[in-house]
């Protein structure tokens, strides 16, 4: 699973989420590939500091993908700043930390708000242009939380399972406007929230590790890797797929 070096060239990118762990890694990775980055993020100091950091084509701007009128307006900043986005990754996400009965309401709405409906958001208005333009690539950041149940995640576990149906119904939705939708399934990779996560919950890093057979968390660069791959045109085959980057952990 490798895309050729420079295979962003050209391409408008717009990745939210941008300002720490996965997201950050992608805007780095695919604007030092060439891309033209618009790195979004609802932290509009870190997407600066991501946009500061890199090499090549980066523009920062602060937006939260669960408002539409934010999510709009930065489609629009991308358009006046870069151009039309041809490749677009949904990587902002939030977790949650609780079993059902002890989920309040309010979490289950927020963790909602960002995983699905940002993602849903995001589409909707990158599809008209995309397809305007000739088409492009969306890659959702989907978990393996989607596709198996891990404990005391139970929100984020749904809103992950409903992030991977939303990007095989846009699949086949789209196919003949020319846009691929696929989403990548990581299982856990040791980013700042991950970090945050074992600080709040007393969780334990070992307990992490040991959950995947290869005895490691992913990396955010890793991932970041295959949303290039899947971006590119080197993976002009794939659409509606859930890729599972996970050392092992999901049981297939
Ligand atoms: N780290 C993991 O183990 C792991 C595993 C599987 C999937 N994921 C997914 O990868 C994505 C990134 O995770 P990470 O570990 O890099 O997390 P992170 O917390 O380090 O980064 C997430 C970024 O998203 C931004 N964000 C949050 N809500 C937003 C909103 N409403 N609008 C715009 N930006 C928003 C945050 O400000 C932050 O910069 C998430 O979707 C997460 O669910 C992470």
């Amino acid at each position: 699973m490798s895309a050729a070096s420079g295979d962003m060239s050209g391409r408008v990118v717009l990745v939210t989420g941008a300002g720490s762990g996965i997201g950050r890694a992608t805007a780095l990775l695919l604007a030092r590939e060439g891309g033209r980055v618009l790195a979004a993020d609802r932290d509009g100091e870190a997407a600066a500091n991501t946009a500061a950091k890199g090499a090549g084509e980066l523009v920062s701007v602060e937006a939260d993908v669960a408002d539409e009128e934010a999510v709009a307006r930065m489609f629009e900043r991308c358009e006046q700043e870069l151009g039309v986005p041809t490749v677009l990754a949904n990587i902002a996400g939030v977790g949650s930390t609780t079993t059902a009965p002890d989920t309040p309401l309010e979490i289950w709405e927020k963790v909602f708000a960002v995983n699905a409906r940002g993602t849903f958001l995001c589409c909707k208005h990158a599809i008209p242009r995309m397809a305007a333009a000739g088409g492009g690539s969306i890659v959702n950041m989907a978990s393996v939380a989607g596709i198996m149940g891990l404990r005391n995640r139970a929100a984020y576990c749904a809103s992950k399972g409903a992030v991977i149906a939303l990007t095989r119904a846009l699949a086949v939705d789209h196919v003949d406007d020319g846009i691929r939708v696929n989403c990548i399934c990581p299982g856990t990779v040791d980013s700042p929230w991950v970090r945050r996560l074992v600080e709040e919950s007393g969780e334990v890093i070992d307990t992490l590790v040991a959950r995947q057979p290869m005895g490691r968390l992913g990396t955010p660069e890793e991932i970041a890797a295959a949303v290039l791959y899947v971006a590119s045109e080197t993976a002009a085959f794939m659409t509606g797929s859930a890729l599972v980057l996970d050392g092992g952990m999901f049981p297939g």
